[in-house]
């Protein structure tokens, strides 16, 4: 029985109601949300497993899989990619040995790319974490990089 599951449940008086909250609080702990976790709600809240993984995979914000603390989104949207996003994408692969959809084993990031974040004008642009960076170019990675150290 993990400690802090259980602090969070209750944080919210085990409320059913109140299950995406859960979720969310267990991800922000642990970065994704772990399978023993989903199980220790669904026995404490007596909610059936099958309703809280509904609810785990239903939202695109919720990962099963470890994520890192670090969620780096590359745009490969077309107004980024024809200024050079996927060479910006490659750079940071090399720099953190993963490929996209990976997560570095320290854990500390997460590398995704998307479609389009709504800003093509300061492309090739990059969010991590929510923080957005625009005309991103390879030399200036290290640099993006290292404020999430
Ligand atoms: S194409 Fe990258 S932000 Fe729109």
């Amino acid at each position: 029985m993990d400690e802090k599951v259980s602090a969070t449940i209750n944080k919210y008086n085990a409320d059913r109601g109140q299950l995406v909250s859960i979720l969310q609080d267990i991800q922000t702990e642990y970065y994704y949300l772990p399978k023993e976790a989903l199980i220790q709600v669904s026995e404490i809240m007596g909610i059936p497993a099958s309703q809280v993984y509904n609810v785990a995979t239903f939202f695109r914000a919720f990962s099963l899989e470890p994520r890192g603390k670090h969620l780096i989104n590359v745009c490969l949207g077309t107004a980024c990619h024809v200024r050079g996003a996927v060479r910006v994408l490659e750079k940071i692969e090399r720099n953190l040995l993963i490929e996209r959809g990976e997560t570095t084993k320290d854990r500390k990031f997460t590398l995704e790319t998307v479609n389009c974040m709504g800003c093509c004008a300061v492309g090739p642009a990059v969010k991590i974490d929510g923080e957005y960076f625009g005309q991103l170019s390879t030399d200036k990675v290290d640099s993006v990089l290292t404020k999430f150290e």
